[in-house]
């Protein structure tokens, strides 16, 4: 393990005023997405959704990286250019997901166990090979009656901690994302309380392990109210209540920390983000972003699977990830 390269490969992914492109839904997840749209779920039309992202005008302005699917790791776009190539040509770091995918949680209904780990190391070893940068494993966390237990939650934090160690022993910076889902209807101050049993959780794996914290991004879910909560937080109270549970949690050492979207609205997730920025301004670590529905989804919406309107498209993802990295400054 190079502590030294770990630690600038973090620094570089939490660059000012950048932060990460997740665009590694796997293929069953983009179908999904094409679906809705009645855009025909081939591996072309993968490839050609992804070229037309990875070409927007002014990306690495306000992306520091990408966050690949194996698929799109290994693919060329039209022009015979590896995307991974293409990537670094532009000045933003590739990266690979590499879990397999949250998978039901034996003898625990309603939960979910993210699977990867067998023969983890030898993937590894071929993706730094390859040019990869940085890895990213999620864990998903569920509230409803009873749940989440202990064990999905310990379970979960280990394999994270796992993955983690394995990725630095190949010099690859692991993002560890346990994702507390915003579905149902509970209060901001149940996911606040899921989320610090979880984030402590996942730090005392990461200890046990002896994961090196300035080389580890930490992705999370914000607290946040159920997304068919009545009465749902205002926006200052999810960016307050979420530095003061990363404040309290998280160690002063960690490389940096970038969110996800989770289901968010395009505008909660960057005036969310803002208000962390804009309220906060000595926090330890950078605070961005590492969005896919929210950088993406109006883009993709807007495309439709159709070349005529492939610039409008690039034009609204430009916008949204200039927005993002506005919010990732507090200058929104
Ligand atoms: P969303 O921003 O759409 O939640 O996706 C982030 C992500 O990478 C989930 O693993």
């Amino acid at each position: 393990m190079n502590t030294e390269a770990l630690k600038k490969t973090a620094e570089i992914m939490m660059n000012k005023p950048k932060g990460l492109l997740a665009m590694d839904e796997s293929s069953p997840t983009c179908a999904k997405r094409f679906a809705a749209l009645k855009i025909p779920e081939t591996e072309e039309n993968r490839v050609r959704y992804r070229e037309l992202i990875v070409t927007t005008p002014n990306l690495s302005n306000y992306i520091s990286g990408a966050i690949l699917f194996d698929e799109t790791f290994h693919q060329k776009m039209s022009t015979g250019i590896l995307f991974r190539d293409h990537l670094n040509s532009i000045g933003i770091l590739p990266g690979i997901k590499v879990d397999t995918g949250a998978k039901d949680f034996s003898c625990h209904p309603n939960e979910k166990i993210t699977e990867g780990l067998d023969g983890l190391r030898d993937r590894l070893v071929n993706y730094e090979k390859l040019g990869a940068k940085f890895c990213k494993w999620r864990a998903v966390i569920t509230i409803g009656d009873n749940i989440p237990s202990q064990a999905c939650i310990s379970s979960n934090c280990n394999a994270l901690a796992r993955y983690a160690s394995l990725c630095q022993e190949n010099n690859l910076v692991p993002i560890v994302e346990p994702e507390v889902l915003i579905n149902g209807k509970h209060s901001i101050d149940k996911c606040n309380t899921i989320t610090r049993e979880t984030l402590k959780c996942l730090f005392d794996q990461l200890a046990l392990l002896n994961i090196y914290l300035p080389g580890t991004i930490l992705k999370p879910s914000m607290v946040i109210s159920g997304d068919s909560n009545d009465s749902r937080a205002d926006f200052k109270m999810v960016a307050d209540m979420t530095i003061k549970c990363l404040k309290d949690i998280c160690p002063d050492d960690l490389g940096g920390i970038a969110f996800l979207s989770g289901g968010q609205t395009n505008e909660e997730a960057t005036t969310h983000l803002n208000l962390m920025n804009k309220d906060y301004d000595s926090l330890p670590w950078r605070v961005t972003f590492s969005y896919a529905r929210a950088i993406q989804q109006s883009a993709l919406n807007a495309w439709c699977g159709k070349d005529e309107n492939s610039q409008k498209s690039q034009e609204i993802l430009s916008e949204r990830a200039n927005l993002c990295s506005k919010a990732s400054i507090g200058e929104l």
